[in-house]
């Protein structure tokens, strides 16, 4: 088996996005505190490239989850391998996550913190693939909206590997 990156989305453009998304972030949260929580671990890059452009306080915090929990069903809830540190009630939250997909994480996160009683809750995320939704998600700021692809790089991984790329390419896999 031979695997190949091919390059989609070269680091330039995805820092010259990401300045387009902190302009907007910066415009819609003057004045006030935002708390970023920093979806492990696939959001990492994303979330330091994001953060160095904002210009309002902001606090980081890190959760870690995986959307399959203790069982196999489809409805169980997602099982959280870290929380926040500090409680979300009262603050102003921004989820970070790398790529939207069947939005199951997602949908099931934002059903978690939304109990802790937060002033507002927004999501950000860096890659959006639509046609894939399972579960709708309401999406405040993204990135890029990308076609039904394996993407790894700059934080995204297929088997913990490649995360540490500095772009986003396609995962090509062929059978030798
Ligand atoms: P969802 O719960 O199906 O929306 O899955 C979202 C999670 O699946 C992301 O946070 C990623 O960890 C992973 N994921 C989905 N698509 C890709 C991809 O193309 N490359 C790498 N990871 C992916
Ligand atoms: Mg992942």
């Amino acid at each position: 088996m031979k695997e190949t990156v091919e390059v989609f989305i070269p680091e330039e453009n995805l820092n010259r996005r990401i300045g387009e998304m902190a302009a907007v972030i910066n415009n819609d949260y003057k004045g006030k505190t935002l708390h970023i929580i920093c979806i492990l671990k696939g959001s990492i890059f994303f979330t330091c490239e994001l953060a160095k452009r904002l210009d309002m306080p902001v606090k980081i915090d890190f959760m870690q989850v995986s959307s399959y929990g203790d069982g196999m069903q489809s409805s169980g809830k997602i099982k959280i391998i870290k929380d926040t540190d500090s409680p979300v009630t009262g603050k102003h939250i921004m989820i970070i996550e790398d790529i939207l997909d069947s939005g199951r994480t997602l949908s099931k996160l934002i059903e978690y913190l939304k109990e802790a009683e937060p002033a507002s809750l927004a999501v950000c995320t860096l890659l959006d693939k639509p046609s894939r939704r399972e579960y709708p998600v309401a999406v405040d700021y993204n990135g890029f909206e990308i076609e039904d692809e394996f993407v790894v790089g700059f934080g995204l991984d297929y088997a913990q590997r490649y995360r540490n790329l500095p772009y986003i390419g396609i995962l090509k896999i062929e059978q030798d």
